[in-house]
C-alpha cells in the first residue's frame, strides 16, 4: 500500500447484514445439546450485535476488515470446515461441533463482555495509505491472543466443550502463530481441518478485496 493508490475497504449492504443474522440463526439452531444451547443464547444477548458488527481483522489487505467482516467470516468458515471434513473425515464429527468451532473460533474478536477488541482508527491518513483501518483496544487485557479470548468467553459462557474442540478453536491459526508449536503434527483431525477452513476463507475474502480494488 504504497504506490499512491487508495484502497477501499468491500461494504456489505443492509441486505447482506440481514442475511447474516439469518444464517447465523439457523446454524445457532443445529446445535441440539441444550446446555450449550442455552449458553449460547446468553452469549449472543450480550455479544450479538458487537458480533455481527466487528471487523475480521483490523488492516484492509488482510481479511474481512469491514463491519460485518467477522460474521461473516465466521459462518464462512463452518461452511468450508463441513466440506473440508466431509471429504477427509465423513461422519466422524456432528453439526453441531461443526458449528461450535468453525463459527466461535474467532469470538474472541469481539472483545470482551465490555471492551470491543477493535476501534476505529480516528487517522484518515493511516486508513487511506496504510488502510489500517481500526486499532486494537488497549481497554482490553494487555496481551490475549484472540484464540484464546475465545474459549475464555465461551468458559464464561459455561459453554463447556470437548477436548478436540477446545484443541482446534486454541490452535485454528495452526503453526502460524508461535505458540502453537507443541501441537505441530501432532493436532486432531478436527483441529487441522478447522485450521484449514480458516485459511482458506480468509484466502477466499482477501482474494475478494484484491479484485474490487484493481
Ligand atoms: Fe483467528
Ligand atoms: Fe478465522
Amino acid at each position: 500500500m504504497s504506490d499512491g493508490k487508495v484502497f477501499v475497504p468491500h461494504k456489505m449492504s443492509a441486505n447482506e447484514i440481514d442475511n447474516l443474522v439469518d444464517k447465523l440463526t439457523t446454524l445457532i439452531g443445529f446445535i441440539d445439546d441444550k446446555d450449550r444451547s442455552k449458553g449460547l443464547s446468553r452469549l449472543f444477548d450480550d455479544l450479538g450485535q458487537e458480533f455481527i458488527e466487528a471487523p475480521a481483522s483490523p488492516k484492509l489487505e488482510w481479511h474481512n476488515c469491514m463491519p460485518g467482516g467477522l460474521a461473516e467470516h465466521s459462518i464462512r468458515v463452518v461452511e468450508f470446515l463441513k466440506e473440508i471434513l466431509d471429504v477427509f473425515h465423513p461422519e466422524t464429527y456432528d453439526i453441531s461441533t461443526i458449528v461450535t468451532v468453525g463459527l466461535l473460533h474467532d469470538l474472541g474478536k469481539v472483545g470482551d463482555i465490555d471492551n470491543p477488541a477493535y476501534v476505529e482508527n480516528e487517522s484518515d491518513w493511516h486508513k487511506t495509505n496504510q488502510g489500517k483501518y481500526y486499532n486494537y483496544n488497549d481497554k482490553l487485557l494487555p496481551w490475549m491472543l484472540h484464540s484464546h479470548r475465545s474459549l475464555y468467553l465461551l468458559q464464561k459462557y459455561g459453554i463447556v466443550l470437548s477436548a478436540e474442540e477446545f484443541q482446534a478453536i486454541l490452535i485454528h491459526d495452526g503453526q502460524y502463530g508461535s505458540s502453537n508449536s507443541a501441537y505441530a503434527q501432532k493436532e486432531s483431525p478436527l483441529a487441522l481441518c478447522l485450521h484449514q477452513a480458516d485459511m482458506q476463507a480468509c484466502a477466499f475474502e482477501n482474494k475478494r478485496w484484491r479484485e474490487l480494488n484493481e
